[in-house]
């Protein structure tokens, strides 16, 4: 099985590309939501929440874990690592190299939280990719939270805040030149439709103004873990199950997930 964690709804960005990759792996899904946002915390408590969810993931049977949690992945990874040798982690990180590969105007803006900015795996990224640029951090305040409920900015006034709130964050980035939107938060992949409206409404003001991509590190961390994935595990037929649990309201997680993802999400509830 291959357990996938998060502080809340956001790793089912990378939960749904990795179910595409590897159609055939049963899942398992873990969602923190008793102590989210875990952008706000302290390293040390981050680290420890993890790796007390990862020890949860591994007696239920999973043989590779994806922290699908950039902030979980900069405060535990080498703790986990050290912790259960015989699991194989797979982690994120902001896409700083591919950003630093991308980029023409030099100018790259990282959206990612308090806590990711904070960590020595952060600072060492830029060293060493980013050194030649200018990278811009932006931390997002409201978007995880706004994520956690999205479903309730489905009608009209809803969505106005939302286009606000991402607005306020994406367009200083665009007007400092950055031409590269780095997504350091599994969070944020499902604010995309507001981040591009955010950058359309920027170009119409500033014609001739140049453009701004989007870098959502999901698909490689997918490629990654089917490939470890594949070293572990003799393919398996027919349908996988998938399981949701939360340390938070099953109730609310199956609402938000299975609107995130478009299809029923039943979840269980957990004290960790
Ligand atoms: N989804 C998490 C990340 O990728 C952060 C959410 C939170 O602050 O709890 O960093």
């Amino acid at each position: 099985m291959i357990g996938v964690f998060d502080s809340g709804v956001g790793g089912l960005s990378v939960w749904r590309e990795v179910v595409r990759l590897i159609p055939d792996a049963p899942t398992i899904y873990l969602a923190d939501q008793a102590h989210i946002p875990y952008g706000g915390r302290s390293l040390d408590e981050v680290r420890a929440l993890t790796l007390r969810a990862a020890g949860w993931l591994i007696e239920r049977g999973c043989g590779v874990i994806v922290i699908a949690c950039n902030t979980a992945s900069a405060a535990a990874l080498e703790a986990l690592r050290m912790t259960f040798p015989a699991t194989p982690f797979v982690g994120m990180e902001p896409a700083i190299k591919p950003a630093a590969l991308h980029t023409r105007t030099g100018v790259v803006g990282v959206l990612a939280t308090p806590a990711t900015f904070r960590s020595a795996r952060y600072a060492g990224l830029v060293s060493r990719w980013g050194s030649h640029l200018r990278v811009i951090e932006q931390p997002c305040p409201g978007w995880v939270e706004a994520v956690e409920r999205l479903p309730a900015y489905a009608n009209g006034a809803g969505d106005a805040d939302l286009r606000r709130l991402v607005g306020d964050y994406v367009e200083p980035l665009l007007a400092q030149g950055a031409d590269t939107l780095v997504l350091g938060c599994t969070h944020f992949p499902f604010l995309r439709p507001w981040i591009e409206q955010a950058i359309g409404t920027w170009q119409a003001a500033h014609p001739g103004a140049h453009s701004a991509t989007i870098i959502d590190p999901a698909p490689a961390v997918a490629r990654r873990t089917r490939q470890v994935w594949l070293e572990r595990t003799p393919s398996a037929n027919g349908t996988p199950a998938h399981e949701f649990w939360t340390t938070g309201s099953a109730g609310q997680f199956a609402q938000v997930a299975s609107a995130l993802l478009g299809c029923p999400t039943p979840a269980r509830s957990l004290t960790l």
